[in-house]
């Protein structure tokens, strides 16, 4: 992408440059030529020319409207999600960036990446808005509280690249910043395996969905019978009590968790309490990742399997998986 965005920079600077030389050439040559010889001088009145205003007006439309085009590609390309891409899950807080891997590792303030693969950061915050900032890479998004933003790179050249917070957000906002760590495919490996040792977001996720007793009315096969199934939602569209229906993506999954009577599933009661409070940033981060396990055919990780959770008692037994 920086080739692209650089491209794009440089046309506005050049321009920019063209008009500027042009209008201040101009300017200075008409002061000269055309001043006033003597004090009792008065010009000659001039009608408009409406052959003259068409050009002036027509000309800077062509122009304005390449930038629009070139800048819109531009746009479409960086922030049309990326398939097949590496995800990381990014959460800010005052100061500091917490980065976890789909396969479990965690990182303060410094992001490893493989070369040569498309890295999808899906980030927010704890407290207050943030930015992510990788100038190297020409990617700058705010991560905002209470939802989810995401925005992609692919790393060419492996690197230590600076990663900057670029939103003012309080004592130590100049601080807030660190490194990405672009290494050769093999060398990432390495380093994955050299950091195992934690479990996957979406194996936590699943260990979060017992204890918090997601499981009793929310059987990943439909045991429990008070709440919709869970395999196969994410990525679904849901149809809801008012007959609408919604994308279940992250931020669906993550209302659905915090204020759950905000849209309810057709065919099922408003009877789900909230568990805004209970539960944490990074902790959302991995039941929406356990939510995702059970729709992706084939899991990102050998650890995010979609096993059927234990089956409340008194819930019928399942004939067969749905997948
Ligand atoms: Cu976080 Cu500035």
């Amino acid at each position: 992408m920086s080739g692209e965005v650089d491209a794009l920079y440089l046309y506005l600077c050049g321009v920019t440059l063209f008009f500027t030389l042009l209008i201040y050439g101009v300017l200075i040559y008409f002061v000269i030529r055309y001043r006033r010889r003597n004090p009792s001088e008065i010009p000659r009145p001039i009608e408009g020319s409406t052959k003259l205003e068409t050009l002036w007006s027509v000309i800077p439309l062509l122009i304005a409207m390449t930038i629009f085009v070139w800048g819109a590609r531009v746009y479409f390309i960086q922030y049309r999600p990326a398939s097949n891409a590496l995800e990381i899950y990014v959460v800010g807080k005052q100061w500091m960036w917490k980065f976890q891997h789909a396969t479990g590792q965690r990182e303060i303030n410094e992001l490893h990446v493989p070369v040569g693969q498309k890295v999808k950061l899906i980030m927010t915050t704890e407290d207050v808005i943030h930015d992510v900032f990788i100038p190297a890479f020409r990617i700058k998004l705010d991560v905002v509280p209470g939802k989810y933003t995401t925005q992609w790179f692919e790393a060419t050249k492996p690197g230590r690249y600076n990663f900057f917070c670029a939103e003012y957000c309080g004592m130590n906002h100049s601080g807030m910043r660190g490194y990405v760590e672009v290494l050769e495919p093999t060398e990432y490996e390495n380093w994955l395996s050299g950091n195992a040792g934690q479990a996957s977001p979406a194996a936590a996720g699943r260990g979060l969905y017992e204890s918090l007793g997601c499981v009793s009315c929310h059987g990943a096969n439909a045991e429990g019978g008070r709440g919709p199934a869970l395999i196969g939602v994410y990525g679904s569209k849901v149809v809801l009590s008012g007959g609408q229906s919604v994308l279940a993506d992250e931020g669906y999954v993550r209302e659905s968790i915090l204020n759950p009577q905000a849209k309810i599933v057709n065919g099922f009661g408003p009877i789900m309490p909230s568990f805004q409070g209970q539960i944490s940033e990074e902790q959302l981060l991995q039941v929406i990742a356990y939510v995702k396990s059970l729709s992706t055919a084939k899991p990102e990780t050998g650890t995010a399997k979609p096993p059927p959770p234990s089956a409340s008692p008194g819930a019928k037994p399942s004939a067969s998986p749905k997948k």
